[in-house]
């Protein structure tokens, strides 16, 4: 077992990390229609107070709209969360090397998705990143975070 790993094992603190690609930083203000009005503030408020009735002792909402960026922060959560649940947003659709870092670090994820994109374009139907997840929500808005970190908070139980 790797140090950072063993170090992660003895503090007995359940951390989870929820990862945003880009343009959800536009929450709001993007395509209302599709993504509804509610700004991103709410969304890391919805993820907060949820991972906090979970029984998370903490959680750290990360947004980038660069793809090496969402790589970096996925390595940095070796040894330091238990679990992610990840948006990757366009990424999703596009990128190995996201789900490659996924694979890398081997800690449990849930796919979220804002919309049902199975619903949606046919370039939306392929999710790299969804091939290293244990569980995938889509079409619950906002909301379908909270469902998520509850996934992870029953996964990382057993
Ligand atoms: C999305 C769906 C993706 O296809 C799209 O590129 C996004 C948001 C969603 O949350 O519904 O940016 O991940």
């Amino acid at each position: 077992m790797h140090q950072k790993e063993r170090t992660r094992k003895r503090e007995n603190t359940m951390k989870a990390l929820v990862i945003n690609g880009p343009n959800l930083n536009m929450l709001g203000i993007r395509e209302p229609g599709i993504y509804g009005t509610e700004t991103y503030e709410t969304l890391v408020q919805i993820c907060q107070d949820a991972a906090g009735d979970l029984g998370f002792d903490g959680v750290e909402v990360f947004q980038s709209n660069h793809e090496g960026a969402i790589v970096d922060r996925i390595q940095e959560a070796y040894g330091s969360v238990d679990g992610i649940v990840i948006n990757p947003a366009a990424y999703t659709h596009t990128s190995v090397a996201i789900l490659d870092a996924l694979k890398a670090v081997s800690l449990p994820a849930v796919e979220v998705h804002i919309s049902a994109v199975e619903d949606r374009e046919d370039f939306r139907q392929i999710s790299y990143a969804g091939m290293a997840c244990f569980a995938r929500v889509t079409g619950e808005g906002l909301q379908g975070y909270a469902h998520a970190l509850k996934l992870l908070a029953e996964k990382l139980a057993k």
